[in-house]
Parts: structure tokens; sequence; C-alpha cells
């Protein structure tokens, strides 16, 4: 039953026709709250404060994805820049987490690197721009201009799934070229003849790539490890594992979700952990939120209380 719930959210993600009707419902909008600070930059930014006076860093994610022209690529590109400008204005340390379809990628390879290239250089040596990893016909055009970014700047980092069977392969031939790597499950509808069917299997996964991000060869690769997962049993596994191999708060950081384990979120920095905290913020949510709810089917039962909540 759980299955068919977020194969059904999942479905649901991509539906144009839901999307717009969806968006216009109060309730809606209401239990998106719990993931969104706001649809505006300044509502990121105001979360971004409150958290980082916790002393956890944030990373901002501008909701969006397949733009379907040049024109829309170059709005999304500024409407980035300004964010950029507006974090340093405020003495915020955000990082940015971008998605290469809302910057153009089925558009040109080239036109959506040029987009990127200009958040890289604008971002500065000292702050990595993570390029989200979409649904499984984009990871080879993702990795791709990620190399060639990689290649010329050092402050750009990649996502990779513990679902996909390929990701081992995929970090085994990124690792010489010392990736910065954002490790997640994977929140696609995918099927089982390219992703583990079995949530235990792409748990196992995820912990087998996570020991090979944080083992020695990675890190004198120059690998950065971000792990980016709300499973505390991973969470605890990843830190027992850094405890034996005597690694510190410098070596790797975890990053969760706005609005999700915030109890955790806070742990792991009180014991000595980098740990921070990605905030979406847009009014483009539909889809994004759906694949929230299908990571917890749970979460629909917030949708249907906030119906009748009024
Ligand atoms: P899992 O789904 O097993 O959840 C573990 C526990 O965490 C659950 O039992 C529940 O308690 C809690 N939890 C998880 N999701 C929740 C939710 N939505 N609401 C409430 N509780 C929840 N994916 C992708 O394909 N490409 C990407 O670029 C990214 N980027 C990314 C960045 C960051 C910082 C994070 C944390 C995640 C992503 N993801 C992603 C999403 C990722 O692939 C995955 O779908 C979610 O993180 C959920 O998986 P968990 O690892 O949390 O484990």
């Amino acid at each position: 039953m759980p299955g068919m719930m977020r194969g059904a959210l999942l479905w649901a993600s991509r539906n144009n026709w839901l999307r717009e009707r969806a968006s216009r419902y109060g309730f809606v909008r209401r239990s998106v709250a719990r993931f969104m600070p706001g649809e505006q930059i300044a509502d990121a930014l105001a979360a971004a404060r409150t958290i980082e006076d916790k002393g956890l860093g944030t990373v901002l994610t501008h909701l969006g994805e397949n733009v379907s022209t040049a024109a829309e690529a170059e709005s999304v590109t500024r409407h980035y820049l300004d964010a950029l400008q507006q974090v340093r204005a405020a003495g915020l340390r955000s990082e940015l987490s971008v998605k290469l379809t809302h910057l153009g990628l089925d558009l040109s390879h080239d036109l959506c690197r040029a987009n990127v290239e200009k958040l890289i250089q604008s971002a500065g040596p000292d702050s990595i721009v993570w390029i989200d990893m979409e649904s499984s016909p984009y990871v080879d055009a993702t990795l791709d201009l990620y190399r060639t970014l990689r290649r010329a700047y050092s402050n750009v980092g990649v996502c990779l799934q513990s679902y996909l069977y390929r990701t081992a392969d995929d970090l085994a031939s990124l690792l010489p070229m010392g990736p910065g790597i954002r490790l997640v499950k994977g929140a696609y509808l995918e099927p089982a003849k390219v992703a583990f069917p079995q949530k235990a299997d792409v748990d196992e996964n995820y912990f087998a790539l996570a020991a090979k991000l944080l083992s020695k060869e990675a890190r004198s690769a120059g690998v950065r490890t971000v792990i980016a997962t709300h499973d505390r049993n991973l969470i605890h596994r990843v830190e027992a594992l850094a405890r034996t191999e005597n690694l510190t708060a410098a070596d790797f950081q975890f990053v969760m979700l706005y609005g999700i384990q915030r109890a955790e979120q806070l742990r792991l920095a009180r014991d000595g952990w980098r740990s921070a905290v990605l905030i979406s913020y847009g009014t483009f949510w539909f889809p994004w939120y759906m694949r929230r709810l299908a990571e917890r089917p749970a979460n629909v039962g917030f949708v249907i209380r906030d119906l009748f909540g009024g």
C-alpha cells in the first residue's frame, strides 16, 4: 500500500493539470508551509538567518524545473545572481542548490553550462554551487556537465542517488577529480531496471557509498562529502564510521531539508558535526511538494488535517 501511494504521488508530481489546480487551494498552500518558509527570496533569507543564528549552515533552492525557453532559463539565472548578492548583503553564508533543467538543460547543454558558470563565478571560491540530480534520463547529461564544470572550478558539487544501480560506478569514475558529492537516496519514480525497488537495498547502498566517500582514498583525492538524509539509522551509522576513522567536522557535512527532523539537525550541530538545512522557496512548488509527500505518505494526513482545520 505505501508503494502504491508513493507511485500515485510521484505520478501526480508530473501532472500539469493537477499542478495548476492544486496550487490555488488554501489548504494545500497551508500544508506546504511545513516544508517551505514562503514563496519569496525574502522568506528564505529570513529562515536562513534564524537557522544560521543557531550555528547551522544553509543552502537555498529556488523551486522550478524543465523551463522551455532560453529567456526563462536566463531569468532564473538572474534570480540566483540577485539571491547571491542578497545573501552576501545580509551577511549570510548560504550556498545554492540548482536544477539543471531549471537553467535550460532541456534546451541546450551550452546554454545551461553558461548559466551555471555565471552562478559558480559569482558565488566565489568559498561557496559551493550544488547541482541537484533529477530523474534518471538526466543523469548522463548532468554528470557530463558536472565534469566539464569541475575541470574549471573547484566550488561546484553534484548530487548522487543511492537508489540507482549505476551510482557506485559513477562515483568511482568521479572520485579522481576530487568532486563535491551530495549523497541522497533519490526522489523520483524510477523503473526496477535502473533503481533498487526495495528500500532496504537503497539504504544499504547509501551506507556503502557514504563509506566510499569518507574513505582515505576519497579524502586524499579532495572529495567534499555531504550526507543528505533524514534517516536516523543511517546518520548514526555514518557518525560511528566517522568516529572509527577519526574524522572531524571538517571532513564532511550533514544536510537535511527545511522542516524535516529539526531536532536531529540541531543535535548534530551540538555534537560537533557540520549540519546544514536546505531551504526551498518559490511559487513552482507543486512537483517538489508531491515528492516530499511521497517520501513519507503519512504526510498526506497533514494535508487532510489542513483541509478540515480551515
Ligand atoms: P527516508 O525516506 O528513509 O526517510 C527517513 C526518515 O526521515 C523517515 O522515516 C521520516 O521520519 C523522515 N522523512 C523523510 N522524508 C520526509 C518527508 N518528506 N517528510 C517528513 N519526514 C520525512 N533527491 C533527488 O533525487 N535529487 C536531489 O538533488 C536531492 N537533493 C536533496 C538534498 C537534500 C539536502 C536532501 C536532504 C534530500 C535531497 N533529495 C534529493 C531527496 C532525497 O532523495 C530523498 O527523497 C529524501 O531525502 C528522503 O529520503 P531520506 O534519505 O530522508 O530517507
